[in-house]
């Protein structure tokens, strides 16, 4: 599965793709009369369902429905189906991401940020059984300004103009977590994963 974020329509062409995709969605709380969903059913290699959820924050992000307001919701939803949830909580603010994965803790596996691009050092799993970690870090170039060449992001940061961003090269990281459950969805470690690959 893929998920989505503050850039899902940076190329509007991905529309029809995402009203037809079950692998990439989009945020949950994005407006209902845009294409594509925020929840898909993927099976894993024992064959259990696992429910994918992606939601997008509300702080320092445009974000057209609040994720508190229906994050209940669409875990509701994939309850129906499976006790194994995942939710991406794509947001800036760690109180955000904190106060999200605090409220489902104990409905679904795990709630794993992302967009900032940083590993936070914060895998754990909740006292309901909840796996979380604050953001899961960016799989890319780290010898870089959140995988942007580091001289043309202090341009712009230093300019206040429109340079055009290319990618770096440098110290290429795969970056995550692992999280195990039970059949019952509920987590049993979370721990952060950190590989060089070049
Ligand atoms: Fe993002």
């Amino acid at each position: 599965m893929i998920t989505l974020g503050n850039h899902t329509w940076r190329r509007g062409e991905i529309a029809p793709y995402l009203q037809e995709s079950e692998r990439v969605i989009r945020p949950a709380n994005f407006s209902a009369h845009a294409p594509g969903r925020g929840l898909a059913f993927v099976s894993a290699p024992d064959g259990a369902d696992v429910a994918v959820i992606n939601l997008q924050g509300a702080l320092f992000l445009d974000t057209q429905i609040h994720p508190f307001e229906i994050a209940e919701q669409v875990v509701d939803d994939a309850r129906r189906r499976t006790p194994v949830i995942v939710v991406d909580i794509h947001a800036e603010a760690t109180s955000e991401k904190v106060a999200l994965a605090r409220m489902l803790d104990g409905n679904v596996t795990a709630v794993i940020g992302t967009h900032t691009h940083v590993q936070t050092n914060d895998a754990r799993v909740q006292p309901g059984g909840t796996a979380a970690i604050t953001d899961a870090g960016m799989t890319g170039p780290h010898d870089s300004v959140i995988g942007v060449q580091a001289g043309h992001a202090i341009r712009r940061m230093r300019t206040g103009m429109p340079i055009r961003f290319e990618v770096a090269e440098g110290d290429v990281r795969i970056e995550g977590v692992l999280i195990e459950c039970g059949t019952d969805g509920r987590a049993t470690s979370c721990e952060t994963v950190r590989v060089s690959v070049a």
